[in-house]
């Protein structure tokens, strides 16, 4: 589909990337640029509209009414779900789960909404975009919506004509939409300036893996479409319409996904084993689509805007994927059911339905310094962050089903309170090929010990035996929730080698996979019946440090923590979407 032929890679491109990576670095001394302080006079609005866009208004959904959530564990065993249809009905739960409000907080006279997907310091630069075609049971009509979190509601941005969205869409299974994500950068520069683009992109992957979770309650699939590129993803979300955007903050285009009803979980007669999906729109389609009749005006989110992140946007530009950037991913996906894996997984001890682990997921404020986690516990949540490299991409466990790339972070863990470990420092090895290159880079000292209890298939080594709770807290500037939780982590990627490999349009998604990594971490926690928190604030070098790790062939993106929460009773806690009620 209108392919051309591969570019060599753009070395200044990665060369800018990896120069943005180490400017926007904390040091102990010192802290990545930003504002230093917060500018309430320009703190931008959470929420986007379109003004001018028809809003549909989606069902509020209880959660006993149809379609009903399966446990928590069913999402993890395959074809266990039953497909719903697309339905306004099924569409307002997959974007319950996913994007919408899951609360507010109160305290005085402040109130604030929390989201089913979280998002650094909950400033929410995530925008999410469906394009539904007609379909049956669907009353809607066909076209670009955006979705509008704090309406639940969809902004119809622009009517596609059947016959074009028809054409689009057919190399997909029937009840196939796409899923689109774009961020504001804007949002997150506001209060951690340049070091922004790295917690957008954080929570780029946190959408993804909540997306791909909700689509599972449903029975959906969910593929990628990572063989497009970025100019395409922006020209059918609409981000590249300037007149739309005229006083308002850009979005940046992200990614687009395409999910489907899995009919063959329920059907066995139908002719859909294997499916074959294409990981790319065709460009000439996206491209006629673009002179069709837009609706609504992007509202401005800050009156004024003080300081400009130029690094932003010069990342923003280095990282855009390009038509040359397809070449080193396959451009199908196999769907292919006998190959499916089943449940590879011990099953938790939680019988809680999957939508209620997503609707009480939270960030642990702070750690009660005693709770500790079983060994099988903690094994549990790990083998859950393991794709299993050694299946087809289609029959990895969700969320991983939805990466079409090897994995390329691992997890360096602070154990404080797991039972049967002894506290230190730990690694969990993602990708077993990866093992000798990762011993190869760190310090020669780690004892790289298998612990006794360790299950066979994991790749779980002690590098170092100690009490690890002050320096887990001090590499996390500081930040206490990485010691008194029950262990901490962070998450080491391979950087140098595979941005040389792959690209500077690689560096995004590097983050997305921690934030994947971050999202599955959440629910797993809350699955145990303990909390997670992300945590994006670290002093970079001082974690390299730790294991020896010197120059760029490592780099830790992302840490997070899981350990029994204490409550903030001062907040008042009031339902997702009291407020439409109150108006
Ligand atoms: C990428 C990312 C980085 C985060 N970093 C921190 C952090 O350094 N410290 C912290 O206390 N919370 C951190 N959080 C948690 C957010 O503050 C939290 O997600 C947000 O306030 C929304 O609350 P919720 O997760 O309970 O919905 C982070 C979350 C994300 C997604």
């Amino acid at each position: 589909m209108n392919e051309a032929p591969p570019k060599p890679l753009k070395a200044p491109d990665i060369d800018r990337v990896i120069r943005y990576h180490i400017q926007t670095k904390h040091h102990f001394n010192r802290y990545a640029r930003s504002l230093g302080y917060l500018d309430w006079s320009s703190q931008p609005d959470p929420f986007r509209r379109f003004e001018g866009a028809p809003l549909i208004a989606l069902p509020l959904l209880a959660p006993d009414e149809s379609p009903r959530s399966p446990v928590y564990d069913a999402l993890f065993r395959y074809g266990s779900v039953d497909s719903q249809p697309v339905s306004i009905r099924s569409l307002s739960r997959f974007l319950e789960l996913s994007l919408a409000l899951s609360a507010w907080k109160k305290s005085g006279a402040s109130e604030w909404a929390l989201r089913s997907n979280p998002s650094s310091g909950n400033l929410h630069p995530t925008e999410g975009y469906l394009v539904l075609p007609q379909s049956e049971g669907l009353d809607l009509q066909s076209g670009l919506y955006h979705y509008a979190p704090k309406e639940h509601g969809l902004e119809w941005r622009a009517a596609i004509p059947d016959e074009e969205l028809a054409r689009l869409m057919s190399p997909f299974p029937s009840g196939a939409f796409l899923f689109g994500l774009s961020s504001i950068h804007w949002r997150e520069a506001w209060k951690y300036g340049e070091r922004a683009f790295r917690y957008c992109n954080h929570d780029v992957g946190h959408a993804l893996g909540a997306a791909r979770v909700a689509a599972a309650t449903l029975g959906w699939k969910m593929a990628l479409l990572e063989g497009m590129e970025q100019r395409t993803v922006a020209r059918l979300l609409g981000v590249d319409r300037s007149s739309d955007f005229v006083s308002a903050e850009q979005e940046h285009p992200d990614c687009l996904a395409v999910i489907w009803p899995d009919d063959a979980s329920h059907d066995a007669g139908a002719d859909v084993n294997p499916q074959e999906i294409p990981l790319l729109l065709d460009t000439s389609i996206v491209d006629a689509l673009a002179a069709m009749t837009w609706q609504g005006k992007a509202n401005r989110l800050s009156s004024e805007h003080g300081v400009h992140w130029q690094a932003i946007d010069e990342v923003a530009t280095a990282s855009r994927k390009q038509q040359a950037d397809k070449r080193i991913l396959p451009l199908t996906v196999r769907f292919d059911r006998d190959a499916a894996t089943g449940d590879r997984y011990a099953p938790s001890s939680s019988a809680s339905s999957a939508a209620q682990i997503i609707r009480q997921r939270r960030s642990a404020v702070s750690f009660d310094g005693q709770t500790s986690v079983t060994a099988a516990t903690f094994f549990r949540i790990l083998r859950r962050t393991v794709p299993g490299v050694e299946y087809k991409q289609a029959a990895r466990p969700v969320p991983w089903d939805v990466w079409p790339y090897d994995p390329a972070l691992h997890l360096m863990i602070f154990v404080h309170r797991v039972e049967g470990l002894v506290p230190g420092l730990y690694l969990l090895v993602r990708d077993p090929a990866k093992l000798p290159f990762i011993q190869e880079s760190l310090s020669q000292e780690l004892i790289w010990k298998r612990p006794l209890i360790c299950p066979e298939d994991l790749l779980f080594y002690q590098l170092w035996e100690g009490d690890v709770r002050y320096v887990a807290a001090q590499v996390s500037c500081r930040q206490s929730i990485a010691a008194d939780s029950a262990f901490s982590l962070g998450m080491l990627a391979e950087f140098d080698s595979r941005l040389q490999a792959e690209g500077a349009w690689f560096y995004p998604r590097l983050f997305w996979e921690a934030g994947l990594l971050g999202q599955i971490l959440y629910l797993e926690a809350e699955a145990a019946g303990v909390r997670g928190t992300g945590i994006g604030c670290f002093f970079d070098d001082a974690v390299h440090a730790l294991v020896g790790i010197e120059g760029i062939t490592f780099q830790s993106l992302y840490h997070f923590t899981i350990g029994g929460a204490v409550e903030d009773r001062r907040l008042l806690t009031l339902p997702a979407y009291f407020h439409l009620n109150r108006q």
